[in-house]
């Protein structure tokens, strides 16, 4: 983890991180309990390694609440979605945030296990939401991680 650097995203990113959300997602847009979000708009964080990106998160605050919009370790196993996530969660703080809260979808164990093992609880389950997301946005896969249809949206959040 000593090697790995994060700082926030700056206005000359924009273009670089665009094309990763786009590579990782299968498009610039998320569409999200049945809103459009654009992540390479949003503020976010970099996770740098040896001057390369490794990881990426963006998030957006609306009242008192940070909602993490995409969260992306290119290396896996390292460390490197942990530093990202602290690092919004030390950004929704100083911000007066209440809770950091995130949407996952049904298929996605690794993510379910990665929150819930970092002090985030399930607080709400949206079954057949992605019906009314692939209305929005049909190039979302019918199947996803470890071959589980993708079906259902999970929320996740803990207290700041
Ligand atoms: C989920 C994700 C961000 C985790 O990032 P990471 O840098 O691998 O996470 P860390 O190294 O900090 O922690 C590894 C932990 O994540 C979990 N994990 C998730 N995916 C993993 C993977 N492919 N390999 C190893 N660990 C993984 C493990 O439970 C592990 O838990 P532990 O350390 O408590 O045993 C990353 O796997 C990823 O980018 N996934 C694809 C995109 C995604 O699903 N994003 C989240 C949805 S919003």
């Amino acid at each position: 983890m000593q090697d790995i650097c994060i700082r926030p995203v700056r206005n000359e990113d924009h273009s670089q991180v665009e094309k990763l959300i786009v590579a990782h997602w299968g498009s610039a847009r998320m569409v999200v309990h049945g809103e459009v979000f654009f992540p390479a708009e949003l503020p976010g964080f970099l996770a740098l390694r040896d001057a390369e990106i490794c990881g990426l998160v963006t998030y957006c605050i609306r009242e008192n609440a940070c909602e993490v919009m995409s969260l992306d370790a290119f290396q896996p196993g390292l460390g490197i979605g942990s530093l990202l996530i602290e690092a919004v969660k030390e950004e929704a703080r100083a911000k007066g945030c209440a809770r950091l809260h995130l949407v996952t979808t049904n298929d996605n164990l690794n993510a379910l296990a990665f929150y819930q093992k970092r002090g985030f609880r399930l607080a709400a389950l949206r079954p057949g939401a992605l019906e009314l997301s692939r209305k929005i946005k049909p190039e979302i896969p019918l199947v996803g991680e470890n071959g589980i249809p993708i079906r259902d949206e999970i929320e996740l959040e803990i207290d700041l």
